[in-house]
């Protein structure tokens, strides 16, 4: 059955204004919470943090009236709804448990999208990007057991594989070649434009929540693990929002951003089976279809296109999470020593030229090592080896997928070896 966004009915504009109460009074029970009602949470917290942002930008550089009327009205809504949904997070929830349910958003949204997207080009930066937030999830899964005394299954439940990725130590790039080549307006689809939007929200937030949280710990190292992987989600937003066709009007970009939270509601209200979560998509859902039908108006009335020109006649499900383990294995497995080509395209490492531009900055910012690494060492130290949840036959290879990724140069003086992944291997987690 199609959905038709421009057709089917909003709640009026006077409707969206709620209480404090209405804004701020649930939160769900960490312990109960299905980890997939929690992802969607910190999707759709990540996705009104990027509306509201979006509508501040655009107002500023705004001269019409109809149009900055509409954004003064909307910004406070696009605010009230992130607040009722990042506050669904309960006070007990700790930063560290917060960040492997950030983790996970990204490895299963990801993968995914990868799965469900047209584009060849825009597919296979997803599969990059994959990689590297699936390797945050193990580093920091170490921390959250170190910190906390909790495995990651109390927050993934089992669903997303905790195990070495492309070593983060290995994320770290020159930011020019982040860049990717863009999709042309004109002949992209819906799908590829909300999945990039999409993901841009989600990386984005995950970075602001690194840059909010990261020194709610008093470890040293734990503070250094997070600006690391936090400047990975800067390179992320760099690398994702690339992909974005920059001919595109702040009029198209506001479509765009209605349509991606009509599309995200949808998919989250099909998903839910939380009672307390899901009148909350159903409202949000028709909050955004009302905002949408507005941003067309303007869009025809700027524009003079036909909105259905860039959103088509159905909406696209860019969220839909479940376990993603086969997917993610295999593409592991095939690309682990994948890196970014200069001329905007992917290597492996056995390519990469003397003179590649993010050695250097690989060298700059590990001059004094990797806490990531460092991480893995000090788990090992205490716990004999490193915490892993995946499949034995995996768990098995973690030292030939080790061999596999590095690189010839740009490892740190604290890079964990092949030789100590193989040592570790034979080793129990002491529990
Ligand atoms: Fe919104
Ligand atoms: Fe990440
Ligand atoms: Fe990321
Ligand atoms: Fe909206």
């Amino acid at each position: 059955m199609t959905f038709n966004a421009l057709k089917e009915k909003g709640l009026s504009l006077e409707k969206q204004v709620r209480t404090w109460h209405d804004i701020a009074h649930r939160k769900y029970n960490k312990n109960e919470v299905n980890c997939y009602s929690r992802t969607r949470q910190i999707l759709m917290n990540g996705i009104e943090v990027e509306a509201w942002n979006f509508k501040h930008n655009f107002a500023r550089v705004c001269q019409d009236e109809d149009t900055l009327e509409f954004l003064a009205q909307t910004k406070r809504i696009e605010d009230a709804q992130q607040t009722t949904i990042n506050w669904l997070a309960p006070c007990d929830q700790s930063v560290l448990e917060t960040t492997l349910g950030y983790e996970q958003v990204a490895v299963d949204l990801t993968a995914w999208m990868a799965q469900n997207e047209p584009d060849p080009y825009v597919k296979e930066t997803f599969d990059f990007g994959l990689l590297e937030d699936f390797d945050h999830l193990y580093r920091y899964s170490q921390w959250a057991y170190m910190i906390h005394g909790i495995t990651p299954n109390a927050v993934v439940q089992g669903q997303t594989d905790v195990i070495l990725g492309r070593p983060t130590q290995n994320h770290h790039n020159c930011n020019i070649i982040r860049l990717r080549k863009h999709y042309d307006k004109a002949t992209a689809s819906a799908q590829t434009k909300v999945n990039i939007l999409t993901l841009v929200a989600g990386e984005q937030q995950t970075h602001n929540y690194y840059g909010e949280h990261g020194f709610a710990y008093g470890s040293e190292l734990l503070r250094e693990t997070y600006a690391e992987i936090k400047d990975v989600e800067e390179e992320h937003v760099t690398m994702y929002e690339s992909l974005i066709d920059p001919s595109e009007s702040f009029y198209e970009k506001l479509l765009m951003h209605e349509f991606t939270e009509v599309c995200t509601y949808h998919n989250c209200m099909t998903d839910e089976k939380d009672e307390m979560l899901m009148p909350i998509w159903e409202e949000f859902l028709a909050i955004e279809l009302n905002h949408l039908q507005t941003a067309a108006k303007l869009f025809k009335k700027y524009e003079k296109r036909d909105p259905e020109e860039v959103i088509g006649e159905d909406i696209v499900h860019p969220c839909h999470f479940t376990s993603q383990k086969d997917y993610v294995e295999k593409v592991l497995r095939a690309e682990i020593d994948k890196r970014l080509g200069s001329n905007k395209d992917y290597q492996y490492v056995k390519d990469i030229p003397d003179d590649w531009a993010s050695y250097e900055v690989q060298k700059a910012v590990g001059k004094d090592g990797s806490p990531s690494e460092v991480t893995i060492r000090v788990i090992a130290e205490q716990k004999n080896r490193d915490l892993v949840c995946a499949s034995e036959e995996l768990t098995n290879d973690l030292p030939k997928l080790a061999k596999k990724a590095m690189q010839k140069d740009g490892m740190t003086c604290d890079t964990v070896t092949p030789e100590e992944y193989e040592k570790m291997s034979k080793e129990k987690f002491e529990l």
